[in-house]
């Protein structure tokens, strides 16, 4: 899973697996390993069967990873209801304005020259968007630059145990910053809700704050990720940005579908079930290859092609039920917001291969060298960008 190869591109690794043995017994990992659509699915709905919450099945989870995703009801729904409502409370026209100025200015920034778009556009942009949503300054960015990729490594934690002190000692650090941020926040805000309310809700505080943490954390590293992937895939598919325009709305899903950030879920079995032909027995494990699921043939016509027109695309990118991700409104308003402005360049040149991180679960790209361009400048008009 963690060869450059794979990681540039992990599909070809994928539709082998599904083709050859898509409900795949991985006895090292004593986990059930699942590339169809259709099971992943199966597995995602049946949320009496298959918990997110791995205390149920005997484990011991660490106080700083008890948190929103890894909580099944009946402590989910009412964390789940807050957090809703602190997001939904925000002046959601007023952050689509500042995306948007925000994105002119990036991208105006590194026009006409060579730059890693990683760095100066797609983190600085969701760490400013994510920051406005929640209603606080962001944080330095040497520090995130430090804390943000040992929380990353712990998502490998069953392929790399090593990495959870890190992980540990990294959240403890971003809990110090959520703390401050509940008293240090701007008026209407996610923070300014939440420091009305949760002192009267009767919630564990500390379910609410790693729930706060993890999305603030997965607020700019998981966008950063579609938005760098994004543009990689556009790059090695040239043509296909200009036509991000006809639908933008149908485009961001299938680079969500395509490029798949989150490619591993899992989940523990509660009692003996049947998904598909295959029976899970209770205590084990399940792991959903979300990048293979949205590559199945069975669901996708033509999967291993970018269609920004595709219609319908049920991809699994943001989860499905009750875990689903919390922030896909945002998460996709910067993509829209994003391309739309890009599909107007004459340019879009990738300069080399980028870098990749070494993450089996949360896919990204570390560096990716671009020349962005438009107007008049001839050299912006080469055929291999359009
Ligand atoms: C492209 C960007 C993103 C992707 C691909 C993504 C993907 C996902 C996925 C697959 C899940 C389901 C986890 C599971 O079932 O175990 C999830 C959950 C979640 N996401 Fe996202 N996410 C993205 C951006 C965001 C953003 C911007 C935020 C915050 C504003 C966010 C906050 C959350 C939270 C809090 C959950 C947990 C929901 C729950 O358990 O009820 N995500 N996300």
């Amino acid at each position: 899973m963690l060869r450059p190869e794979i990681l540039r591109d992990p599909a070809p690794v994928y539709t082998a697996w599904r083709e050859n043995d898509p409900f795949y017994w991985f006895e090292e990992l004593g986990t059930w390993v699942l590339t169809r659509h259709q099971d992943c699915a199966a597995v995602l709905r049946r949320l009496d069967r298959f918990t997110s919450d791995w205390r149920r099945l005997g484990e011991r989870v660490p106080d700083e990873l008890v948190m929103l995703q890894t909580v099944d009801p009946p402590e989910h729904p009412p964390v789940r209801r807050l957090l809703t409502a602190a997001y939904r409370a925000c002046d959601h026209v007023t952050l689509v304005e500042r995306t948007s100025a925000r994105v002119r200015r990036l991208l105006a920034g590194v026009e006409g020259r060579t730059a890693d778009f990683v760095d100066e556009v797609a983190t600085p942009l969701t760490v400013a968007t994510i920051c406005d949503l929640l209603g606080v300054d962001p944080p330095d960015p040497g520090w995130l630059r430090r804390v943000s990729p040992p929380v990353i490594d712990t998502m490998d934690a069953g392929l790399r145990p090593e990495v959870i002190p890190a992980g540990l000692a990294a959240r403890a650090e971003l809990d110090e910053l959520i703390e401050r941020w509940m008293t240090e926040h701007r008026p209407g805000g996610m923070f300014s809700y939440l420091a009305q309310k949760l002192p009267g809700a009767g919630l564990d505080r500390r379910l609410v704050l790693n729930s706060v943490r993890s999305t603030f954390h997965a607020g700019f590293e998981s966008s950063a990720r579609l938005l760098s992937l994004a543009l990689l895939a556009f790059t090695d598919a040239p043509g296909t940005l200009p036509q991000f325009m006809r639908n933008p709305e149908s485009a961001v899903e299938e680079v969500i579908r395509y490029t798949s950030q989150v490619q591993v879920l899992a989940r523990g079995c509660l009692a003996d079930t049947e998904v598909g032909d295959h029976r899970v027995r209770a205590g084990e494990g399940v792991t959903l290859i979300i990048g293979a699921a949205n590559r199945d043939s069975a669901v996708f016509r033509d999967p291993e092609a970018l269609r920004l027109g595709r219609s319908p695309n049920p991809h699994l990118g943001f989860g499905r039920g009750l875990h689903a991700c919390l922030g896909a409104g945002v998460a996709s308003m910067q993509a829209r917001v994003l391309f739309s402005e890009l599909a107007g360049y004459t340019m879009v040149r990738r300069e080399g291969e980028p870098a990749m991180w070494d993450s089996g679960t949360l896919r990204g790209v570390r560096a990716l060298p671009v020349t962005l361009g438009r107007g008049g400048d001839p050299a912006c008009a080469t055929p291999t960008d359009r």
